[in-house]
């Protein structure tokens, strides 16, 4: 022991110093293939729940969607009436900007759901379509929280809450194109031959961004219209990987330009609510609204637009099993109250994960992702344990699954009961159990943990 532990420091020493140097020697290149072999940080796979937070001055009018300014000057029917309905003629959009008053926000008040609701990141909206910036960018005129609106530095304010729950990691959505900006309107119209736009906004508040508030995760949209050579998304990208002050936690996703997404860039998003059959060969994330037909709140949300507990446990099991991470979305109203049904969704979800979390925390998927056993489940795995997750009662104690393999040193619970299952083989592979009485669970998912099982 005296002699082991000035060696075990030394040995210790030699990797920690070869690390930093190749750390610093690594440089990566703006391209795609340097930046695609970038490894994505543990933290992120390990995390497997994030919330998504849709919050801006659509949710004034909180009428529609998110899309509220662009529908209506596309002079969608329902959005002309509602405006007709209810404003003045000649009513602005900006104009609703002063109404986003933020009057009951309390930002620990959201951290402390967050942190109960089991999440392990939030990606929150620095700036969506519309182009208002939930911080005061400098290169944002007035159409920023701290000169209009709130008069508040709200991802200032949300960065600090979510930090103090050290479990919670802070990320950010940002838009590249905004619907109307002129600058952007202008590069458009010269087939994007021009980066007015990218120069005078999205670069500099990009850097603001990140060297001011640190996200952990740059969650990019809105780039569809136009080449990722047009964004200068490798160049901006190369700097958050080197040079950055996140350069070592910092985890991106992948649109950054047409044609990017599913290819290029950090995890991949693909389409919004991406649903894969198989797992993908690449780290991926799905998000999904609670509100089935709204990203941002609206006051005309009706109680079966919501998706309940157990569909979205469903959900979120099925990603984790194919490898995916879940990130869920809410949107808040404009004076800074979570609509008390989300609220109660994700404190639900906790409680769920508070029992079940070790069978999606850090897990990775099994070598089958699903298969009907006496009734459907869904698989992840640890190095330690198989975790066969169910979502329906089976109405019965005999509970088999045909692909575990088991030996004499096989362990089954189900998480939540203290006893170890009696169980038997079946055939040549797989098991039949006695489960006991289920405990009673509002989200309708059960979890059969197996050691020593291949
Ligand atoms: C919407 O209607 C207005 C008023 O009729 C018109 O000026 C405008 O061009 C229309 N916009 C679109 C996108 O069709
Ligand atoms: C716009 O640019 C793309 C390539 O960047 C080119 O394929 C296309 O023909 C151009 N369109 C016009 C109208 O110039
Ligand atoms: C984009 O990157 C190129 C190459 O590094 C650089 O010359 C150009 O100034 C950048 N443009 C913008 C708008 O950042
Ligand atoms: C399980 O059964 C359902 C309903 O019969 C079927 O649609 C599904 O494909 C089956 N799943 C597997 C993995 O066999």
């Amino acid at each position: 022991m005296g002699s082991a532990a000035p060696l075990s420091l030394l040995l210790l020493s030699a990797v920690l110093l070869l690390s930093s140097v190749s750390g610093s020697t690594a440089r990566y290149t703006p391209d795609w293939k340097s930046l695609d072999a970038r490894p994505l940080p543990s933290w992120y796979d390990q995390s497997k729940f994030g919330i998504f937070i849709h919050w801006g001055v659509f949710s004034v009018p909180s009428f529609g969607s998110e899309w509220f300014w662009w529908n209506w000057k596309q002079n969608s029917s329902s959005y002309v009436s509602f405006m007709t309905k209810n404003y003045p003629p000649g009513f602005e959009y900006a104009e609703f900007a002063p109404g986003f008053k933020a009057e009951f926000w309390d930002a620990d008040e959201w951290a402390e759901i967050f942190e109960a609701s089991g999440a392990k990141y939030i990606v929150f909206t620095s700036k969506h379509h519309e182009g208002f910036t939930n911080w005061g960018s400098p290169t944002s005129w007035n159409w920023n929280s701290v000169d209009n609106g709130p008069h508040r530095d709200i991802v200032g304010e949300l960065a600090t809450a979510v930090r103090k729950r050290k479990s919670v990691h802070f990320g950010l959505y940002h838009s590249l194109f905004e619907w109307f900006h002129p600058l952007y309107l202008s590069d458009k119209a010269s087939n994007f031959t021009k980066q007015d736009f990218v120069s005078s906004k999205v670069m500099p508040e990009f850097y603001d961004l990140v060297t001011r508030y640190k996200p952990e995760l740059i969650w990019s949209d809105g780039d569809w219209e136009a080449p990722d050579t047009y964004w200068n998304s490798t160049e901006f990208l190369a700097w958050l990987y080197n040079d950055s002050p996140v350069k070592d936690v910092i985890v991106v996703n992948d649109r950054w330009g047409q044609g990017c997404y599913c290819k290029h860039g950090g995890y991949y998003n693909c389409a919004d609510k991406y649903t894969p059959t198989e797992p993908p060969k690449h780290k991926w994330e799905k998000c999904n609204s609670m509100d089935k037909y709204s990203w941002g709140y609206r006051r005309n949300m009706k109680f079966s637009d919501v998706l309940d507990l157990p569909a979205i446990i469903q959900d979120f099991v099925y990603t984790v099993a194919l490898g995916g991470n879940y990130l869920l979305n809410i949107g808040p109203a404009s004076d800074g109250k979570i609509p008390i049904v989300f609220e109660e969704r994700l404190r639900s979800i906790g409680a769920w994960l508070k029992i079940n979390g070790e069978a999606i925390y850090g897990t990775k998927p099994w070598r089958l992702s699903t298969e009907n056993g006496t009734v459907p489940v869904w698989y992840t795995s640890t190095d330690s344990a198989v975790y066969a997750i169910f979502l329906t009662n089976p109405g019965q104690y005999s509970f088999q699954l045909f692909t575990p393999v088991t030996s004499e040193k096989t362990v089954v619970t189900l998480l939540g009961i203290p006893d170890p299952l009696k169980w038997a083989p079946l055939h040549s592979s797989g098991l039949v159990m006695l489960l006991p009485e289920l405990p009673y669970t509002p989200a309708q998912a059960w979890v059969i943990k197996m050691q020593g099982v291949a």
